[in-house]
């Protein structure tokens, strides 16, 4: 209830149906003691006539939709029409003038608002034909309806350097130079390195397997041919490979050692 009436209130008053009519400061006509003359009309009221018998007769209300500028203005001005991009703020009443804004995206032209222009964003920069244009090469700005300005030319510390280069948004970006910046440079190198070195090793040794296998398994056959006399395991326990005697795959080690083993490596190196 209380909000309709405040709503309402200055709205009927606004819309200036209310004005009293009549002249508010008058003085008398000193070249006719019957006459006073009108100094100031009522607020929205023009001033019919300077002099007369009749203050109430020397100023009259402004029509609907037009407006007393000044106490002593002679003619009601015709109320502004809030024409897109402008839109009403505040309504016209009989001695103020609408008060106009600008929709979004554009601001006001001038401190009465009687134009737009259109609001330009980051990365761009307004012109003087009320448009916005990209700023230039070279220059960047981070605010809305701002000139653009020269990125910096270098970083603020000599300890720093320039990370990232400049936009048509942003200056260019400085870090400190020691501390985190080279490590993350080198890391990954050895990263790789360490990387593919266990692909080479792994590479070697699943190909390097099946020969060591294959070797084992043929040296195992041999060695059970003969018979079984109680000595023989011994010798043949020292002739069998352990799993990982790899060794066998590089037959030059073992020719000069076991007369034995050379025998064997004869079939290996025709495989391979
Ligand atoms: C102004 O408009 C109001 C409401 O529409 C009306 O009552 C009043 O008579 C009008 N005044 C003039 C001078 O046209
Ligand atoms: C911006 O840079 C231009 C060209 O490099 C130069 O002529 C101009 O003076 C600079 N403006 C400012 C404000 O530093």
């Amino acid at each position: 209830m209380w909000l309709v009436l405040t709503l309402l209130l200055p709205l009927s008053l606004s819309l200036g149906y209310k004005v009293e009519p009549g002249c508010d400061d008058w003085t008398l006509d000193p070249s006719s003691s019957s006459q006073v003359c009108c100094n100031k009309c009522k607020p929205g009221n023009r001033l019919v006539s300077q002099c007369g018998s009749n203050t109430k007769a020397l100023c009259e209300p402004c029509e609907n939709g037009t407006y007393a500028a000044t106490l002593t203005a002679l003619f009601c001005k015709r109320c502004t029409e809030c024409i897109s991009p402008l839109r009403m703020k505040k309504p016209c009443n009989a001695y103020t003038d609408t008060v106009c804004e600008c929709v979004q995206g554009f601001l006001c032209g001038d401190k009465s608002c009687s134009f737009c222009i259109q609001e330009c964003g980051k990365g761009e920069e307004p012109t003087e034909n009320r448009g916005c244009r990209p700023c230039p090469a070279g220059t960047f700005n981070s605010q809305i309806h701002h000139h653009c300005v020269n990125w910096s030319s270098s970083c603020p510390s000599p300890d720093q350097q320039i990370t990232a280069p400049g936009t048509a948004f942003s200056d260019i970006v400085c870090a400190d130079r020691k501390p985190t910046m080279p490590t993350p440079d080198v890391k990954p190198k050895p990263g790789i390195m360490l990387v593919m070195a266990i692909i080479c090793a792994c590479l070697i040794i699943s190909s390097a397997m099946p020969l060591c296998v294959a070797m084992f398994f043929k040296k195992e056959k041999t060695e059970k041919k003969p018979p079984k006399p109680v000595e023989t395991p011994v010798a043949g326990r020292r002739l069998v490979p352990e799993p990982e005697q790899c060794s066998f795959c590089f037959p030059q080690e073992e020719r000069g050692s076991h007369s034995s083993l050379l025998l064997d490596d004869k079939p290996f190196e025709l495989v391979v």
